[in-house]
C-alpha cells in the first residue's frame, strides 16, 4: 500500500508516537490525516483535520465512522499505562482501564472501519503494541497483559481481514521519548523514527516491526529457555 495519497486515522493524536504518525504522513504524501483525540482542541499538528475520540467510547467511534468513510489506513495508537504489580490491590481496577483502551478500543476501533477500509479497497491497520507483549517488566504487570492481548487481537485480525485484502501491522517497540516513558532513564527511540518505520512497512507489505534493539532481542529470545529473559528464575 502506498502512503502517499493515503487517508489516514490516527488515534491518540495529540502527543507523542500518535502525534508523530502525523507528522511523517504529513510528510510522505497522506491525502488527508484525520488526528483522533479525546480532546480535539489539544492537536497542534498543522494540516490534520481533528476528531473528537475517545477509544472507549462507542459513541465517539460510531461518529468517527460516519465523518471518516474514506480512510484507507487506521493507526490504532491510543493506549495507557497504569503501572502496578500484579497482586497489588487496585490492580482489577487498573488492568480493567489499560484492557478498556489498549485492548477493547483497538478491536472496537478495528471493528467500526473495517467494512470503511473494504469499501476503500482493503487498506491497511497498524495496531501500536510493544516489546512488552513479550515480556512482563516489573510494576506494568497488567500493561503488559494487555499488549500481550492486543498482539494475539492483532494476529487473529490479521487473519479475519484478509479475505478483504486489509494489511494488519503489529508494532513493536521498546521505550520511546514520550510522556508514557517520561519517568524512565534508559536509551528510548524517537516516535518520528518509530512512526517511519512503521509506515515503510506498510509501504512494503509487511506485518511485523520490531522498531528496536530490545524488540529485536526479546523476539528472538521467545524460543529460547525463559531464563534468558527472567534471570532470576536460573
Ligand atoms: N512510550 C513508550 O515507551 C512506549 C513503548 C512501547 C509502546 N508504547 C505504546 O505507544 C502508544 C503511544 O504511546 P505514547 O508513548 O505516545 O504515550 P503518551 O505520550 O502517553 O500518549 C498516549 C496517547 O494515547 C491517548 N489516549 C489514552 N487513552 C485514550 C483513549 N481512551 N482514547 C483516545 N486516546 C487515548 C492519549 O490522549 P490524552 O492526551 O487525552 O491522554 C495520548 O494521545 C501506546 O499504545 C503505548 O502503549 C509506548
Amino acid at each position: 500500500m502506498e502512503i502517499e495519497g493515503s487517508v489516514a486515522l490516527v488515534t491518540g493524536a495529540n502527543r507523542g508516537l500518535g502525534a508523530a504518525f502525523c507528522r511523517v504522513l504529513a510528510e510522505r504524501g497522506a491525502a488527508r490525516v484525520y488526528a483522533g483525540a479525546r480532546d480535539p482542541g489539544s492537536i497542534a499538528t498543522p494540516g490534520v483535520v481533528p476528531v473528537r475520540l475517545d477509544v472507549t467510547s462507542a459513541a465517539d467511534i460510531d461518529a468517527a465512522a460516519a465523518t471518516c468513510g474514506d480512510v484507507t489506513l487506521l493507526v490504532n495508537n491510543a493506549g495507557i499505562l497504569s503501572p502496578a504489580p500484579a497482586l497489588s490491590i487496585d490492580a482489577v481496577e487498573r488492568g480493567r482501564g489499560e484492557f478498556d483502551t489498549n485492548v477493547f478500543g483497538t478491536l472496537s476501533m478495528s471493528r467500526a472501519f473495517a467494512p470503511i477500509l473494504a469499501a476503500n479497497g482493503g487498506g491497511a491497520i497498524i495496531n501500536v503494541l510493544s516489546v512488552l507483549s513479550w515480556f512482563s517488566a516489573p510494576g506494568g504487570a497488567l500493561y503488559s497483559a494487555s499488549k500481550a492481548a492486543a498482539w494475539s487481537l492483532t494476529n487473529a485480525l490479521r487473519i479475519e481481514l484478509l479475505a478483504q485484502q486489509t494489511q494488519v501491522v503489529a508494532l513493536h517497540v521498546g521505550y520511546m521519548d514520550t510522556d508514557m516513558a517520561a519517568g524512565v532513564d534508559a536509551p528510548k527511540s524517537s516516535p518520528d523514527d518509530v512512526a517511519a518505520q512503521a509506515l515503510a512497512a506498510v509501504a512494503a507489505g509487511d506485518f511485523e516491526v520490531l522498531a528496536d534493539e530490545i524488540s529485536r532481542t526479546v523476539r528472538g529470545a521467545l524460543s529460547a529457555d525463559l531464563t534468558a529473559l527472567y534471570p532470576a528464575l536460573a
